[in-house]
């Protein structure tokens, strides 16, 4: 009997949509309304929101709504035409490539449409069948799509542990040697769920030991981390040891887009041999002189780091003094993590939203462990002490009834808007 696959897929909604009917509109798909920033609209009201990777907060900064403004009153959205190889290139777009070479200190630079399909076409296209990719077990689902193109062989490391990755390093060591092929190992400059670094200075020491290349995605640690902001390779002094680094325009950027720096040949070939590129319409003009404008400001104003570590230290220091468990993160991301079922978390977050008016982002089994609730914040240089204060406050407020049992029910909260 062959199945349907639409009764399959409707009756198999998966972990998170299993929710769907309870939680959408409001932990799921919430619609946060009006300007990008700290306080935004939420189901009709101001809410404190700290759920945006808007780390420098150039979502809204004045010269970077002009400059997108400009590109688009000049060029609209459809120019430049067709994928870049074929009609599709731009001395702008070329601009924005050395400009992002020139900062991050690689010798050049290929820009990608999105940051997600730029990683799994990046893997796709560097590995073939007899090469071995050994990667960090908490991957980002970016990385484990592009290694379901990859028909070669692959090893998992148990996550920023340098001695399972020294192990699994042996084992492909040896397959290669039969195959013939050569290893790429690949991790994160930020997790971004824990907050954690990739240990990419041991990463790199163990170069030599072994002969790989480390493709590093850098998605949270461009913007935030490194002494000029440069990413987690110059915060740990081995940005010579990353020989594929990537990062998004989609967090520090505030824009949509994504860059690959490496050698001149290494870059080349993937220009030339890119599926998502070559098959796939360039970035538009206001996303690529709006980059522009993003990268110049984040090079130039210092303030904009400055102000967001000054944040970030104020709420994790404060939540830590209160006796919070943030985990170990050493960056931005500022996980929360409490004890709970998932009707606690929701019953919890909706008191958060609609009685303390604070946003942030809540997460749940299976990304967390069963029986953890993680309250994910995301600092800003736009937030301001007193921000921190509140929702210091508020969380304060909300463990203690979490803990004294006042959210536990058995169903989840239903809150539509
Ligand atoms: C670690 C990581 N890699 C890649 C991406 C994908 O980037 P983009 O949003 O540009 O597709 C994200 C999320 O944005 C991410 O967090």
């Amino acid at each position: 009997m062959v199945n349907d696959i639409f009764k399959k897929v409707v009756n198999r909604m998966g972990p998170l949509g299993e929710h769907a009917d309870d939680a959408h509109g409001y932990f799921t798909f919430p619609k946060l309304e009006g300007p990008i920033g700290p306080r935004m609209m939420f189901n009709g009201k101001m809410k404190l929101n700290w759920s945006l990777n808007n780390y420098l907060g150039l979502a809204n900064h004045p010269e970077v709504m002009k400059a997108d403004a400009d590109a688009a009153a000049q060029f609209g959205m459809a120019y430049p035409m067709g994928a870049r190889m074929m009609s599709g290139n731009s001395n702008y777009h070329e601009q924005l490539e050395r400009d992002l070479a020139d900062f991050i200190g690689k010798p050049d630079v290929i820009l990608l449409n999105f940051g997600y399909q730029g990683v799994v076409s990046a893997i796709d296209a560097l590995v073939d069948r007899h090469d071995i990719i050994v990667y960090d077990a908490e991957s980002h689902a970016c990385i484990i799509d592009g290694m379901r193109l990859h028909i070669g062989k692959r090893f998992m490391y148990q996550h920023n542990n340098i001695e399972s990755l020294e192990k699994q390093l042996t084992h492909a060591t040896k397959l290669a040697e039969k195959t013939g092929g050569g290893i790429m190992v690949i991790t994160e400059g930020v997790f971004g769920m824990s907050g954690s670094q990739g240990k990419l200075k041991e990463v790199v020491a163990l170069k030599e030991k072994f002969n790989f290349r480390l493709f590093v995605d850098d998605a949270h640690g461009f913007g935030t981390m490194g002494k000029t902001g440069a990413g987690t390779g110059e915060e740990q002094n081995c940005m010579d040891g990353i020989d594929v680094y990537f990062s998004t325009f989609a967090k520090s950027m505030a824009g949509i887009g994504a860059f690959i720096g490496s050698t001149p040949e290494v870059i080349k070939y993937l220009r030339y041999n890119m599926r998502s590129q070559i098959y796939a319409k360039a970035l538009p003009m206001p996303l690529t002189i709006g980059s522009i404008k993003r990268l110049e400001l984040i090079r130039t104003r210092p303030e904009l780091k400055d102000n967001l570590w000054k944040i970030v230290n104020a709420l994790q220091n404060g939540l830590r003094e209160a006796g919070f468990n943030i985990g170990i993160t050493t960056t931005p991301v500022t996980p929360v993590l409490l004890n709970g079922t998932i009707p606690e978390a929701t019953h919890m977050t909706f008191d958060l939203r609609e009685n303390f008016d604070i946003f942030c982002s809540i997460v749940v089994y299976p990304v967390v462990p069963k029986g953890v609730i993680m309250l994910r914040l995301i600092p800003t240089a736009v937030h301001t002490l007193e921000d921190v204060e509140e929702t210091i406050n508020a969380f304060k407020a909300i463990k203690h009834k979490l803990d004294s049992g006042q959210y536990r029910q058995e169903k989840l909260a239903t809150a539509k808007p």
